[in-house]
């Protein structure tokens, strides 16, 4: 059986044959590049997904949890200066061997952000104009040149965003930066579905699919060959961040330090800040039943969001920061295992297949899997607490919270004071 029938076969049994309306009118090449995504779909999958995503709507959600506890954490608000240098001097040994290999994760859609183009392209409107790649760069090569050695950085991009990507760190000459030791890969997509739990067309030729989640990192990385390449490379950590906290440091020695020098041998270390407020929309690390995990602020009930401890500290405030350093065994691992895809609620824009015409409808089902999900299966975490201030500034939203204008406030603010002076001693 040829390929087509073979494809329709496959579609009539899951009832979406829609998706094949616009084929007869494309030219050889579109019609095989829309055969090729469609028998990459797992419809079984897809089945079982949506039918989580429409009884999550009309069932009660079940606890998260049995048992809680606090998860132990290292204080480096609380450390002199001599005791961060110290640490400090123990990852820059490790960077300079070429040991601590560099990974953002930028396969994000950026919608609230709403910017036309990969969000990494975004300029917060600093003084001298840099995108955040730019920043983030920056930040590589500051470390660099105190250890004596470059990091291989890996860019995960999306099917979406990575031709923007690499085009635009061409234009800009890779910031200076060694383009051999600059790596891009895209992370796996996982189609969309509507309310009635048909996928779509995003174009005539094109299905309608979205990036599958920050969690989809690992795998991504594996089966791309790039976690074979780090190996080769003689990389044995993986310092990972998103692409939009524009104050996140990037290779940080003392954050490598901390892990290396944990008597515990952890797999993977984690950055948090103290929340804010109980109330603050972001997930809290703890041990759930046993073992190392974050809760989302969803799923938190006021009793524990509320608790205090001895000291007069929220007994779970320390907050995820995505900022995370895991060893390479841990990633290798982690790829090799699953998590469940959460569901997200958002608008979808398809081809509807009977007028042929671009709709949106306010509400379809996207699917992500999360990074922190993976937490579970690690023997131990070690959670680093940090100083909110200066190092976490999220560009999220056109404006208000979380926004350009209060990450370039805090940036400023940042350069202005230069909290992190002690770091001369290194
Ligand atoms: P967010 O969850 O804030 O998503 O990602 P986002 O795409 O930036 O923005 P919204 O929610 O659509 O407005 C946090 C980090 O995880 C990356 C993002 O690029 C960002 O650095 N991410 C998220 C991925 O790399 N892939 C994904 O599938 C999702």
């Amino acid at each position: 059986m040829d390929l087509y029938n073979r494809i329709y076969e496959k579609l009539e049994k899951a009832g979406q044959l829609h998706l094949l309306s616009t084929y007869d009118g494309l030219g050889d090449e579109a019609k095989a590049s829309l055969l090729q995504q469609l028998d990459a779909v797992d419809f079984d999958l897809m089945g079982k997904l949506y039918e989580k995503a429409s009884a999550a709507s009309t069932t009660e959600v079940t606890p998260a949890f049995n048992e809680i506890e606090p998860l132990p954490y290292l204080d480096t608000t609380k450390m002199t200066d001599a005791e961060k240098v110290a640490l400090s001097r123990v990852g820059l040994a490790s960077i300079g061997k070429g040991e601590l290999a560099v990974l953002t994760m930028a396969g994000g859609q950026g919608t609230r952000l709403g910017h036309d183009g990969p969000k990494g392209t975004y300029s917060i409107q600093l003084p001298g104009d840099e995108s955040l790649f730019e920043i983030q760069c920056k930040g590589i090569d500051a470390v660099a040149k105190r250890a004596g050695y470059q990091p291989h950085w890996y860019i995960m991009t999306s099917t979406i965003n990575h031709g923007d990507t690499v085009a635009f760190f061409e234009a800009k000459n890779y910031f200076g930066y060694p383009k051999e030791k600059i790596h891009f890969f895209p992370q796996t997509m996982i189609p969309a579905v509507t309310e009635d739990g048909k996928l779509q067309l995003a174009s005539e030729s094109e299905l309608l699919r979205s990036p599958n989640g920050n969690g989809g990192m690992f795998i991504s990385l594996a089966n791309c060959g790039l976690l074979d390449v780090m190996k080769a490379h003689g990389a044995k950590y993986l310092f990972v961040c998103g692409i939009d906290n524009c104050l996140v440091k990037m290779a940080d020695p003392m954050f490598l330090g901390a892990l290396l020098t944990d008597e515990k041998q952890p797999q993977a270390t984690a950055k948090s800040y103290i929340k804010r407020d109980p109330g603050e929309k972001a997930g809290i690390f703890c041990r759930r039943d046993g073992r190392p995990g974050v809760l989302e602020y969803t799923e938190i009930p006021t009793l524990y969001a509320e608790m205090k401890n001895d000291n007069g500290e929220w007994t779970y405030g320390d907050t995820n920061v995505l900022n995370y350093i895991f060893t390479l065994d841990a990633v290798e691992r982690l790829a090799a295992l699953g998590t469940e895809y959460h569901i997200a609620v958002k608008k979808l824009t398809y081809l509807d297949p009977e007028t042929k015409q671009e709709i949106t409808v306010p509400k379809g089902y996207k699917f992500e899997l999360f990074l922190f999900d993976t937490f579970l299966y690690l023997d131990d975490l070690q959670v680093v607490r940090i100083e909110r201030t200066e190092e976490f500034a999220p560009v999220k939203n056109p404006t208000g919270i979380d926004s350009a204008e209060s990450a370039r406030e805090m940036y400023l603010e940042f350069e202005r004071t230069n909290p992190r002076k002690w770091e001369e001693q290194i």
